[in-house]
């Protein structure tokens, strides 16, 4: 079988000094420089807009990390027109080049690690040690991408006696990027390059809270040598232009990353025939999940814990992979429980800025109150096992474990997006499986077992788009776990995986009879 050889960034090792100081270094400079107004760059300029918000640290909400330019419709039609504009010299672009601007970016990106870690932990409150993680994604998709269109670039041969049969990609056009703000470096970049290098011009819309970032990427690949035009980093809010950007006849392609709700919409308002438009427009969205580990009675518990107690509060549950139910079997479950509520006692809640804070805040106070009632919630349905105290200040949410949750009951349902953790007891595997599969999403699960025969069962019928056995279920590698689910999880393959560049792209077959 053929086995992809991609060499992945090394994330930085916090045990040699030299790197630590680094980081350490890293955040003092990044804080002097907290409060700077950053501009949509609109056609290669930097225009004034109308409206400016407040990115602020959730750590430290009365810190401003920057204050963003948010673009008007006007300023969309302008984007729009610049795109177009750039999209024929784009196009006949040679995919050499483009791929090399893709590798300029990911470059420049080792090059500020620790500055763009810095700028995560302010602006969205994710622990220092894995932001460098998400850096080294973000690094990934650049090489990984660039490397996956010069692979297609090839195009197919079918030619028979007299006759050319060449199959060959182009771009497809206008390609919309709306990012998240959980992955703000890892997914927006990826998306962005994505589109990028199959020739696409591409306007990026990050979510506001995590703005300043996607200003930083755009830097960067402004300073890789992207043309005027071709990319635009267009902040603005979504509900308003966005929609209109969704919705614009001229838009080629949406690729989006965030709830189930907000990409529903998208694809339905994508899918409305505007007056003037000759396409039918691509989305791909990659949204929720209500992931869950099963915990078998022949499973290592003390593995068991410890990843499960990763994937549940790592960067305080506010990934899409992160797992929001444990199901286990009876015969383990007191163990297991007893042991999960000591090692979320252990966990140190505070300021994502401190070296050794495992959880931080959310990421905003409309997150924070959303939680606190799913927590309310909880607390009638199902009995509290643990929660550890937060900080007051800051938009910060305890760690929360639930146990007898019922596996239909609400906490067990809804994707809570926070560091909220129900445990389900299951009477055998069979039981676990069904409960596992028995919501609307299908993003990543995981499996705590020894048993073949478990094991074998998981792989056929756990329906999840990533299922990982005996271990963690958060952090996806480029390449070596191509990311993404489906059910209401999501739309589109893979991120990081050999088919996601062909969504972005138009195939055509060319015969020629010589
Ligand atoms: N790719 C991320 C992960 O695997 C989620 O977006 O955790």
């Amino acid at each position: 079988t053929w086995k992809p050889v991609f060499p992945n960034a090394a994330d930085s090792d916090y045990a040699d000094p030299v790197q630590r100081d680094k980081a350490f270094q890293a955040l003092e400079t990044v804080r002097q420089q907290l409060g700077q107004t950053y501009l949509p760059l609109i056609n290669g300029k930097r225009e004034q807009t109308e409206t400016i918000v407040d990115s602020v640290n959730p750590s430290n909400p009365s810190e401003i990390v920057g204050k963003i330019g948010l673009i008007s419709i006007d300023q969309a039609e302008q984007a729009l027109e610049a795109a177009k504009a750039a999209f024929p010299a784009w196009k006949r672009t040679p995919v050499r080049q483009r791929a090399g601007v893709l590798r300029k970016a990911a470059d420049l990106m080792e090059q500020r690690r620790y500055e763009l870690c810095a700028w995560i932990v302010y602006e969205t409150g994710k622990a220092l040690h894995q932001c460098d993680a998400e850096v080294s994604e973000a690094i990934d998709f650049c090489r990984y991408y660039a490397s996956e269109m010069e692979r297609l670039d090839q195009g197919y041969n079918y030619d028979t006696a007299g006759e050319t049969d060449r199959y060959h990609y182009q771009p497809r056009g206008i390609s919309v990027v709306i990012s998240p703000w959980n992955f703000p470096i890892a997914i927006p970049t990826g998306m962005t390059v994505a589109s990028l290098v199959t020739g696409n011009c591409t306007l990026l819309k990050p979510a506001e809270v995590s703005s300043v970032i996607a200003a930083k990427i755009a830097e960067i690949l402004v300073d890789a040598g992207v043309p005027e035009g071709v990319f635009q980093y267009i902040p603005c809010k979504g509900s308003t232009v966005g929609s209109h950007l969704v919705k614009h006849p001229d838009v080629h392609m949406i690729t989006f990353t965030g709830s189930q709700e907000v990409g529903s919409r998208i694809y339905a308002e994508a899918a409305v025939l505007q007056p003037g438009q000759k396409h039918l427009k691509r989305v791909i969205a990659e949204m929720g999940g209500k992931n869950a580990i099963i915990v078998d009675e022949s499973a290592d518990l003390d593995q068991a814990v410890a990843g499960v107690v990763y994937s549940a509060f790592g960067y305080s549950g506010q990934k899409c992979s992160a797992c929001s139910r444990v199901i286990v079997l009876e015969p383990v479950y007191e163990a297991f429980v007893s042991r999960l509520t000591e090692a979320v006692r252990s966990l140190n809640v505070g300021d994502a800025a401190h070296p050794s804070t495992f959880v931080g805040p959310v990421i905003d106070a409309n997150a924070q109150k959303r939680i606190l009632e799913y927590i309310e919630i909880g607390k009638q349905e199902a009995d509290l096992a643990i929660q550890v105290p937060a900080p007051e200040t800051g938009y910060f949410v305890p760690p929360t474990v639930f146990v007898n949750v019922s596996p239909t009951g609400k906490i067990a349902q809804e994707e809570i997006f926070g560091p909220v953790l129900a445990v389900i007891k299951a009477p055998n595997f069979e039981e676990a499986i069904h409960i596992a599969n028995g919501t609307n999403f299908a993003l990543t699960g995981g499996l705590y077992s020894r048993t073949p025969s478990h094991i074998a069962t998981a792989k056929a019928d756990f329906e999840v788009g990533n299922l990982y056995i005996n271990r963690s279920i958060t952090g996806a590698i480029v390449s070596r776990q191509p990311f993404g689910g489906f059910k209401l999880s999501g739309v589109g393959s893979k991120a990081g995986g050999p088919d996601y560049l062909l969504q972005f792209l138009e195939p055509r077959t060319i015969t020629e009879n010589i």
